[in-house]
């Protein structure tokens, strides 16, 4: 590891497909930052569990979404890619943290709360530590810097509190890190209500996975919800639909949001839908052609997975040697 550099964290789960909402949110900067920082991306299997998986598909996914990391231009030989589970002291420093952090705390999130309505027969206690360890994930590392969309903002507040805490508690021991929201597309709204951030586990019209067909790519965009005042313009308060359309449509083809209305003006939406599928299906093909090609390469997969988690696993243990000195749990030698 370049001591040098400031560290860069990020996760994503590994249920379901990913969406052009992680793809433009979070992907695409992923790879930008990969060249700058050290950068640990990771699948987050154990946040997974805080509702219910099938265990073969959750072993799957797993696979296959570090698959559509490197897909996306994610490089094993710039960051380190690894899978949760891999690494037990995020467990750990978990539980040590959950002892730090209160219960009011965790009752204000957001997420949790939604998250008990959607999930009433199961609402665990993981689903509501769920923040504890998404902050032992970050505080591991000594990350400076966690890309997150829009809707994280809360869990990194958290997770600076309880940084702030245990520093002030035990002397100077994390690091208190920074959000980092891309200027674009930190929130990609659902195709057919965009008022609710794009998300896997919504209805299948309602997003557009990264590995949608073309086909599908351009059904769903044909349905796309935008309102009943024909002009294309920005205003994500006044028409929320429309401007998602221009958002994907300005992270695909590069071009500025203001030189796409120009572009477009005194078109119908039904032009707007058709351009933004064309868009989007040509920025995908090369990302879907290089996850196909990677899914059958199992071996290089596991080596990297490998290779990613002994990498963190070693930072990870520093970490955890200076935090348990610091709250005085008894010394070991192996
Ligand atoms: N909770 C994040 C999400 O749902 C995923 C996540 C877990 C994460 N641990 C993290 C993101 C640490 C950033 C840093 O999007």
């Amino acid at each position: 590891m370049d001591e040098a550099k400031e560290i860069v964290f990020s996760g994503i789960q590994p249920s379901g497909l990913l969406t052009i909402g992680n793809y433009i949110g979070a992907l695409k900067s992923w790879v930008q930052l990969q060249e700058e920082f050290t950068a640990l991306y990771c699948v987050v299997d154990l946040h997974a569990l805080t509702v219910r998986q099938n265990p073969a598909e959750l072993r799957r996914r797993c696979v296959e979404t570090l698959a559509l990391f490197i897909a996306c231009g994610l490089d094993p030989k710039k960051n380190i890619m690894y899978c949760q589970s891999h690494v037990p002291a995020h467990a750990e420093l978990s539980w040590l943290l959950n002892c730090h952090t209160y219960m009011g705390e965790l009752q204000r999130m957001t997420q949790f709360k939604d998250k008990s309505q959607k999930h009433e027969d199961n609402i665990n206690a993981g689903l509501f530590t769920y923040p504890v360890l998404m902050a032992a994930d970050i505080l591991l590392y000594g990350s400076h810097l966690v890309p997150i969309g829009d809707d994280q903002k809360q869990h990194l507040e958290i997770c600076r509190d309880i940084a702030i805490r245990f520093n002030n508690a035990y002397g100077d021991t994390f690091v208190v890190p920074d959000a980092y929201i891309p200027k674009v597309g930190a929130r990609v709204m659902s195709i057919t209500e965009p008022s609710a951030k794009m998300s896997k586990s919504g209805e299948e019209g309602s997003y557009i996975a990264i590995l949608d067909e073309p086909d599908a790519i351009a059904r769903k965009l044909r349905r796309a919800v935008t309102d009943s005042d024909g002009e294309i313009r920005f205003d994500p308060e006044q028409k929320p639909g429309v401007s998602n359309l221009l958002t994907i449509l300005h992270a695909f083809s590069g071009e500025s949001i203001e030189a796409l209305v120009q572009k477009l003006a005194g078109k119908g939406y039904g032009e707007l839908k058709n351009a933004v599928a064309e868009a989007c299906i040509a920025g995908l093909a090369p990302v879907q052609a290089e996850y196909k090609r990677i899914l059958n390469e199992k071996s290089f997969l596991e080596e990297v997975m490998r290779d990613g988690a002994e990498r963190a696993g070693a930072i990870a243990h520093k970490t955890m040697l200076k935090v348990r000195k610091r709250l005085g749990l008894a010394p070991y030698k192996l």
